[in-house]
């Protein structure tokens, strides 16, 4: 009988159209095209009224049966092309950072460590990095430092339990050290890290503390481009009223060494005219020699300070363990 075998092959051929649409309003039209009220599959039920008494309840079982079937094709593939349709138009790359923060702040000191980092990468510096753990030999000898000062004491460094001597490293001086043995000058690198030291935790002082260091290799290089780098860096960083001041000092590593001492309205309010901040110098020529760089050739400057100290200033902050503890309503602050 025509009509019963009509039904199948033109529910078929309504299922692919369907699942074929590509957006839709393409869906739309296809439903239209079936089962709109002038579609191919509502003129099929139409005839349904012409078929005799004994034909029409199996037809009709069947044809209602095919009708459900291509209504929910028709959901699924709405569904299927609404959620395409909601899909951002380029890749989503889940990598990228978020543009807010979804929960918590940087740490106060993460955020003066990022802006003297940002300060220094504006005039060309790279950051580098090196090992908490050291060995006397990156921290102490090539530096310069005599086998029997102070500094080496155990009393003033943590020494590992280890046979070789390891400890923790007492300044970020070491990585200088380091990076100047893996490349060739010129260099321009700035060292933020952790250091440790035997002091005994106090307002100031504690065994652990963080330090930025900086080394600069190139021919020709004077103590006024050090000067003229760290009055930079520090307007950056507190202000353009800033001054900074150069006192003759020792360092093993750099002769000549200097202390520098900064001052801004900051220092002022806390009653003082003048506060240390930062160790520098020139590079010593045996330091070069122990590397391997020609003193006769290379010239250059380091110098190492301490973050907490900057962060104290910066926000009034005077007691330096408050960095430590962790407690949130201090570091909600920030
Ligand atoms: N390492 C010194 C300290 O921890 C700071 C310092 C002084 C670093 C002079 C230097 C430098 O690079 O040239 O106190």
């Amino acid at each position: 009988m025509g009509f019963l075998n009509d039904i199948e092959p033109l529910k078929q051929t309504a299922l692919t159209e369907l699942n074929a649409a590509a957006d839709l309003a393409a869906l739309e039209q296809t439903k239209g095209a079936w089962i709109g009220p002038n579609g191919k599959f509502t003129a099929l039920m139409k005839q349904l009224g012409t078929l005799s008494r004994e034909e029409k309840p199996a037809a009709g079982k069947l044809i209602n049966a095919a009708k459900v079937e291509l209504e929910a094709a028709l959901v699924a593939r709405r569904e299927t092309l609404e959620m395409k349709a909601a899909l951002p138009k380029e890749p989503t790359d889940f990598t990228l950072p978020g543009r807010r923060r979804a929960l918590g702040k940087l740490h106060p000191l993460t955020q003066v460590t990022d802006d003297i980092v940002r300060a220094f990468r504006k005039i060309g510096f790279a950051v580098a990095d090196g090992p908490e753990i050291e060995d006397e030999y990156h921290c102490f000898d090539a530096l310069n430092t005599p086998a029997d000062h102070p500094a080496r004491d155990s009393q003033d460094t943590f020494y590992l339990n280890t046979t070789d001597k390891r400890l923790l490293r007492t300044h970020t001086s070491s990585v200088q050290i380091r990076v100047m043995e893996k490349q060739a000058p010129p260099v321009r690198i700035i060292v933020p890290g952790r250091v440790y030291r035997r002091d005994n935790a106090d307002a100031t002082h504690n065994p652990t503390f963080h330090q930025i260091e900086g080394l600069y290799v190139d021919k020709n290089v004077t103590v006024g481009d050090l000067k003229g780098t760290v009055e930079f860096v520090f307007k950056e960083l507190m202000g353009s009223d800033v001054k900074i001041r150069f006192r003759p000092h020792y360092f093993s590593y750099t002769e000549p060494s200097y202390e520098i001492d900064f001052t801004n309205a900051l220092v002022k309010k806390m009653g003082k005219d003048w506060l240390e901040i930062a160790g520098c110098g020139m590079v010593h020529p045996q330091v070069f020699e122990t590397v391997g760089y020609d003193p006769e050739v290379w010239t250059g400057w380091a110098f190492g300070f301490g973050i907490e100290r900057i962060a104290m200033l910066r926000y009034g902050i005077n007691d330096i363990r408050l960095f430590y503890e962790n407690d949130v309503r201090f570091l909600k602050q920030f």
